[in-house]
């Protein structure tokens, strides 16, 4: 017997702040599976900035078109299989998106090791935001004990953790972000050197002079915009870029052009970088046993926002233009 199949799909391009009626639940039933394949029920699936590029009609990757099932990261847990290397009972992450279940031939799917932390955490700090972290800071950033580090964005789920790792690397770890509550688990609980509400603060690059007189040598670009043009006032000579995301303008009808600041890397000698996580692919194994030692030494901390039911994954997605999420938000659709 088929399974009813709750999905959300796009039901219109947004206009500049996504809304709700950009998107539609749907049912469908499940496909019957073929020799080769297994049934996965969801239990959590991601919602990441990045989908906001991929429901645009031009877009830097495959574009989502009107009615398709919204993409993204899942985990969940196989029910049924004709694969044989799949079985009832194993967690799994893939990538087959906003929906409660899904028949998948294996590909481009992992088993999930259970004995590492919560099967949530394979969408984030040991997965591709982990990922993002990891090869972002270490590899891009290259960052060296001693020096100071910027990252704005610090509260979510990629900068909760690059501020962690350069702390590990002996560096000084500032960041910027939304509210008083998350400084106050950016200073206190997760022991950043310091930290600002970018959202009360007027002038960023005195504040960024008052936190960190001796200048920023890496500089975690996850926004964009008026703070990371104060973070370009401040670099010292020689300093790093990591250009890993831009959420203050992914909303733009237009792509915003402003005041050059390009100078600052000539003066500074400076470098910036942009990166996609996915050209390390072949190192995550690597980064995910790393990353998981460091929770189980108690080094990294983690949290992750949840949302419960796939009838509000919209309101999550959009959540996390406003700030709603620290660390890793998430759509939980079934308990596992
Ligand atoms: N290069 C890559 O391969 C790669 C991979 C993953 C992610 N990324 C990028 O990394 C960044 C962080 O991603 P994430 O998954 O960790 O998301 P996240 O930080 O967990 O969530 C997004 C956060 O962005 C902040 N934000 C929203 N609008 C903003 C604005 N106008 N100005 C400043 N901050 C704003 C909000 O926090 P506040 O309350 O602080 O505003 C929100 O919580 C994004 O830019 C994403 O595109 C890049």
């Amino acid at each position: 017997m088929p399974i009813l199949n709750r999905q959300i799909t796009l039901a219109a391009r947004p206009e500049g702040m996504p809304q709700e009626s950009d998107f539609r639940l749907v049912e469908r039933p499940t496909l019957p599976l073929r020799p080769g394949t297994f049934l996965v029920r969801t239990e959590f699936f991601s919602v990441d900035p990045y989908m906001r590029m991929r429901i645009r009609e031009e877009s830097y990757a495959q574009p989502t078109n009107i009615g398709d099932v919204m993409p993204g990261r899942a985990v969940g847990r196989v029910i049924e299989s004709k694969h044989p290397e799949y079985h009832p009972g194993d967690a799994v992450a893939g990538e087959w998106g906003w929906q409660e279940y899904a028949v998948s031939d294996g590909k481009g799917t992992r088993r999930v090791e259970e004995s590492l932390a919560p099967i949530s955490t394979a969408l984030g700090v040991l997965g591709m935001p982990g990922m993002t972290a990891y090869f972002g800071l270490l590899e891009i950033g290259r960052p060296k004990a001693g020096e100071t580090v910027f990252i704005s964005g610090a509260a979510g789920a990629v900068g909760s953790l690059v501020g962690q790792i350069a702390r590990i690397q002996g560096c000084r770890a500032f960041g910027s972000a939304g509210s008083d509550e998350k400084v106050a688990y950016l200073t206190q609980e997760l022991r950043f050197d310091g930290a600002f509400n970018y959202k009360e603060v007027r002038d960023y690059t005195a504040k960024l002079e008052e936190l960190c007189p001796g200048g920023l040598d890496l500089y975690y670009d996850n926004v964009g915009g008026p703070v990371s043009d104060a973070a370009f006032e401040c670099i010292n000579v020689g300093a790093r870029i990591v250009v890993c995301g831009q959420i203050s303008q992914y909303n733009n009808r237009t792509m915003a052009r402003g005041p050059r600041l390009l100078w600052r890397l000539v003066v500074q000698q400076a470098r910036a970088e942009g990166f996609m996580v996915h050209q390390f692919a072949d190192r995550f194994p690597e980064g995910l046993r790393q990353m998981a030692a460091w929770i189980r030494e108690g080094k990294i901390s983690y949290r992750e926002t949840i949302t419960d039911g796939i009838q509000n994954a919209p309101k999550a997605f959009i959540g996390l233009f406003t700030g709603q999420n620290i660390g890793k938000q998430l759509v939980r659709v079934a308990k596992g």
